[in-house]
């Protein structure tokens, strides 16, 4: 497994298929632990990931390492973290449907290698790209939808969303998102 991510890894790093490529300051191609039980896809690299080529080292990333944390989970032993796009988009402007589809081959190489039973999909650039449904990630988060490989693929709030959404009342995206961390958590360890 992690042979064959690194030959795909090099790949990726050399890759000029889009014109993110003459913009980016690293390919962003994953973090965390390889693994077939957890795995997360985010959207695209921001202005910390660009600079050091790792996936959710920013606002959003340190929130998200909190999240999982308050489950167990960690990049170092459970989770493995990529996104769409490996590539940040100039000023953080949603990837473009060309940057996607040329982007589209290295997550599907990634999931295949890995063949993960639980795939989280995080916002909703992720959801579009993964799935094939006619609303967004509002309502989309929480339930769970068969995947490639047999795999179990659950959206979720991106934390950038959470971030703007301070409230942790009941019903709150906060209060949802914790909803679904636990249910995610117990299909793990029923696996
Ligand atoms: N947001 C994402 O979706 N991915 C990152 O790597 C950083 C922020």
């Amino acid at each position: 497994m992690e042979e064959e991510l690194e030959k795909l890894r090099q790949k990726c790093l050399n890759c000029t298929k889009c014109s993110l490529s003459k913009t980016r300051t690293n390919v962003v191609f994953s973090d965390g632990i390889p693994n077939n039980k957890l795995v997360l896809v985010g959207e695209a690299p921001g202005f910390y990931e660009d600079k050091s080529g790792v996936p959710f080292v920013g606002k959003a990333g340190q929130l998200l390492d909190k999240i999982f944390a308050s489950v167990g989970f960690s990049r170092q032993k459970d989770v493995y973290i990529m996104n769409t796009i490996k590539c940040r988009p100039p000023n953080n402007r949603d990837p473009l449907p060309i940057e996607k589809e040329a982007c589209r081959e290295y997550m599907e190489a990634q999931l295949e290698i890995l063949k993960p039973k639980i795939i989280l999909i995080c916002g909703n650039v992720a959801l579009k790209s993964l799935l094939d449904v006619p609303y967004g990630i509002t309502k989309a988060r929480g339930k769970w939808f068969n995947g490639p490989y047999g795999s179990k693929m659950m959206p979720i709030y991106h934390p950038s969303y959470l971030l703007r959404n301070d409230s942790r009342e009941v019903g709150s995206p906060k209060w949802q998102m914790w909803q679904d961390i636990k249910e995610i958590k117990k299909v793990y360890e029923s696996l």
